[in-house]
C-alpha cells in the first residue's frame, strides 16, 4: 500500500536529480590554464576581462564589470550613482536581504514596496505612492527568473526621474518582450554564487550600456583607479571588488553551459507548469505573456493547506523533501528582519532621515506575508532532468495530498 515516505514508505522520486553545480573537464582545463600561467589576479590577467566581455554581450548589453559577488554589485552601482546620505530607493519586501542591504551600506534608506502575487516581482502599481523627493531609484528583482514588469517601471522612472537598477541575482538569459534583463535599467546586477544559474562559488558582474557609467563603475570596483593610469592614483571612491582570475575562467566555461541548461529548464517548468495547475491548492507563478525567456532560478508554485486537509506550509516541505523533492527556503518578508524591527538599520542613516523612518514591527505588507508563508521553491536542479524527473515532482505533490491527513 502506498505510503508517506515521511511516515517509512517509498519516496516519489526513485533516482537523484542532476548535481549541482555542473562541470567537467572544460572547467578543469580553464583552471589548470590559470595555475600555470602564474597570473591569478585579475589587473594583468585576460580571462575575467574575456568572462566581463562575453557576460555583457550574453545580456545584450555593451559593458560588464565583474566583482566579488552580487551585493557588492548593488553596492557598486550606488556608489557609482551617488546615492547615499538622506537618500531613499525602492525596493520589493519580497527578495534576498542584499537589495536592501546595499541601499543601507550606502547610507540611504530602502523604502519596501508590497509584491505582485502572481509573480512576486515588485507591484508597479503600488511604487508611486512610496515616492517621496528623496527617491533616487527603483531597484527591481527579477524573482526566481521572471523578469519584474519593465514596461511599468522604466515609466514610472522616466515621469519621476529615478534610476531604474535591475537585480539581476535571480535571472541569467531571462528575457522581457525579446531582450534580456540587466539591459533595461542603467545598470543591472548579477550574482555568480553558489545556489546561482551559473557559478564560481561565489562572484558577480554589473552590465550597463552607458559608456560613462561604465568607466565609474570600473573605477569604483578598482580602489579609484583609471585604467591606463598610475596605479598609485585614485580618482574617487572606490574599494577593492575585483573577481579573481580563477573565477573567470570558471565563469566562461559555465556561460558555455547556460543555454542549454535553460533549454531544459525552461522545456520541464513548462511540463510543471501545466501538471501542478491542475492540483487543488497549487498555483504555479504566473508567466508574463511578455515574459519570453524565464531563467529558471527556482521553481515557484503557491500552496494552499486548504486543499491538503490544512496541512502546513512547514509540513508540506517535509513531506516533500522527504519524497526526495529538495526545496530552498522562502525568503522572509524583508520589513520583518530583525535588523529592520528593532531599529539598528537607523544607524546607518542621517539622524534625522533615521527619525522619521517607519516603524517596522507595524508595518504590513500582505502578499509578501503570504509569499514568505505559502510558496514552494524548488531547486533548480530539479528541472535540468528528464520529464520522467518533472512528472516525479508533480506525483510526489498529489500523493501528499491524498495522505495529508495522515500528517495531522
Ligand atoms: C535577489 C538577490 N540579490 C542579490 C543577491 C546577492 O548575491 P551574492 O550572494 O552573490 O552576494 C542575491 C543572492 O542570493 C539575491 O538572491
Amino acid at each position: 500500500m502506498e505510503k508517506l515516505a515521511l511516515l517509512g514508505g517509498k519516496p516519489a522520486k526513485t533516482n537523484p536529480f542532476p548535481a549541482w553545480p555542473q562541470y567537467d573537464q572544460k572547467e578543469e582545463q580553464a583552471l589548470m590554464e590559470v595555475l600555470h600561467s602564474r597570473i591569478w589576479w585579475r589587473t594583468p590577467g585576460t580571462k575575467t576581462l574575456q568572462f566581463e566581455q562575453e557576460f555583457a554581450a550574453y545580456q545584450q548589453t555593451r559593458y560588464g564589470i565583474a566583482c566579488t559577488n552580487g551585493t557588492a554589485a548593488l553596492e557598486i552601482v550606488m556608489a557609482t550613482l551617488g546615492i547615499g546620505l538622506g537618500d531613499e530607493v525602492i525596493v520589493p519586501d519580497f527578495t534576498f536581504v542584499a537589495t536592501a542591504g546595499a541601499v543601507l551600506f550606502a547610507g540611504a534608506m530602502p523604502v519596501f514596496v508590497d509584491v505582485d502575487p502572481e509573480t512576486y516581482c515588485i507591484d508597479v502599481n503600488q511604487i508611486e505612492a512610496a515616492i517621496t523627493p528623496r527617491t533616487r531609484a527603483v531597484i527591481a528583482v527579477h524573482v526566481a527568473g521572471h523578469p519584474a514588469d519593465i514596461d511599468r517601471l522604466q515609466e514610472i522612472c522616466r515621469i519621476h526621474n529615478l534610476f531604474l537598477i535591475e537585480d539581476c541575482a535571480h535571472a541569467h538569459g531571462s528575457e522581457w518582450k525579446g531582450r534580456r534583463v540587466g539591459s533595461f535599467g542603467v545598470a543591472g546586477t548579477f550574482s555568480f554564487q553558489a545556489s546561482k544559474l551559473m557559478t564560481a562559488g561565489e562572484g558577480g558582474i554589473v552590465v550597463t550600456n552607458n559608456e560613462d557609467l561604465a568607466v565609474r563603475i570600473r573605477s569604483v570596483h578598482d580602489c579609484g583607479r583609471m585604467p591606463g593610469r598610475w596605479f598609485y592614483a585614485h580618482y574617487m571612491y572606490g574599494s577593492n571588488y575585483r573577481l579573481s582570475e580563477w573565477q573567470g575562467a570558471v565563469l566562461l566555461q559555465q556561460l558555455s553551459r547556460l543555454d542549454e541548461q535553460a533549454a531544459i529548464r525552461t522545456r520541464n517548468a513548462a511540463f510543471l507548469n501545466r501538471e501542478l495547475a491542475k492540483i487543488e491548492g497549487i498555483r504555479p507563478q504566473k508567466l508574463d505573456e511578455r515574459v519570453t525567456r524565464h531563467g529558471q532560478y527556482c521553481y515557484i508554485f503557491h500552496y494552499d493547506r486548504r486543499a491538503f486537509a490544512g496541512l502546513s506550509t512547514e509540513k508540506f516541505i517535509e513531506a516533500l523533501n522527504a519524497e526526495g523533492i529538495p526545496t530552498q527556503a522562502s525568503y522572509p518578508p524583508l520589513h520583518q528582519l530583525d535588523v529592520f524591527t528593532n531599529g539598528e538599520f537607523r544607524r546607518r542613516l542621517l539622524p534625522e532621515h533615521a527619525a522619521c523612518a517607519p516603524d517596522f514591527a507595524k508595518a504590513s505588507y500582505p502578499v509578501s506575508q503570504d509569499a514568505a508563508e505559502n510558496t514552494i521553491w524548488l531547486v533548480h536542479r530539479t528541472l535540468l532532468g528528464t520529464e520522467e524527473d518533472a512528472a516525479e515532482i508533480a506525483e510526489a505533490v498529489r500523493k501528499i495530498q491524498r495522505h495529508a491527513k495522515e500528517l495531522l
